[in-house]
């Protein structure tokens, strides 16, 4: 019968992939006809894909998957920092709102941890260029961490329990306590250094606080500051994570 359709050495390129190299095709009528790549779909394998193949989820659950990939769309699509940040609240606040997405594992405090105090900081996700994290990070009853920064945008959120955060400004060297608020389950800010970026949280509740922390750097493995309140002297600081190295 002869082809309605005939091709031949058809190629198709996106950037570096090549999606089709020297396709011969031939479609007869009355025939329906699709090509099934390895991800059943004709869809080339995009940067994008490669990028999240190559990241790190330690907790890989659907949950945190949809969660990330909605994230870096709205990093992708929004003009700012603020405007992203404004994208993902919805997320975000589903995220918080949600009690069954976090195992207990990364709700535990961690009596070793490099904050001090049994406050845990477990790795949720890792994006693999660092440009962006997602952790948890638990802190007992009664401990505070360390005055620190953070040196990235993003947001911060209670899960469990209530902290009451002191917020510094940095005058000629000094540590000026500039706001101090108290939050429970569901309360969330964002963040945009260097605004309102040295703090310091305590958890006030009786049950360990849990927070969930999405930064646009691998919080835990690049260096930071911690700072000493009373003389605002500054120190090199690196949090690491409770459950995984830093590279
Ligand atoms: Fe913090």
């Amino acid at each position: 019968m002869t082809p309605a359709i005939e091709v031949r050495e058809l190629g198709r390129r996106f950037g570096d992939v090549t999606a089709l190299d020297g396709l011969d095709l031939a479609i007869t009528l009355g025939t329906v006809f699709g090509p099934l790549g390895r991800k059943r779909s004709a869809t080339p394998e995009s940067a994008y894909d490669r990028a999240m193949a190559a990241d790190e989820f330690v907790l890989d659950t659907p949950d945190v998957r949809t969660f990330i990939t909605d994230v870096r769309a709205a990093i992708a699509d929004g003009s700012s920092p603020a405007d992203a940040i404004e994208r993902i609240r919805p997320r975000f606040a589903d995220l918080l709102a949600d009690p069954n997405w976090l195992p207990a594992v990364y709700q535990e405090a961690a009596p070793q941890s490099g904050m001090g105090g049994g406050i845990g900081q477990w790795a949720l996700y890792r994006a693999e260029d660092g440009s962006l994290s997602l952790f948890s990070l638990v802190v007992p009853s009664g401990s505070e961490t360390p005055v620190h920064d953070h040196l990235a945008w993003g947001l911060v959120g209670l899960y469990r329990g209530t902290q009451d955060e002191e917020i510094f400004a940095r005058e000629r060297g000094a540590l000026r306590l500039s706001e101090r608020r108290a939050l429970g389950p569901g309360d969330f800010y964002a963040l945009i250094p260097p605004a309102d970026d040295i703090h310091r949280v305590r958890t006030t509740s009786a049950e360990t606080s849990v927070s969930i922390h999405l930064l646009t750097n691998d919080t835990g493995c690049v260096w930071r500051h911690a700072y000493d309140p009373a003389s605002g002297e500054e120190r090199p600081f690196r949090s690491g994570y409770v459950n995984v190295d830093c590279r």
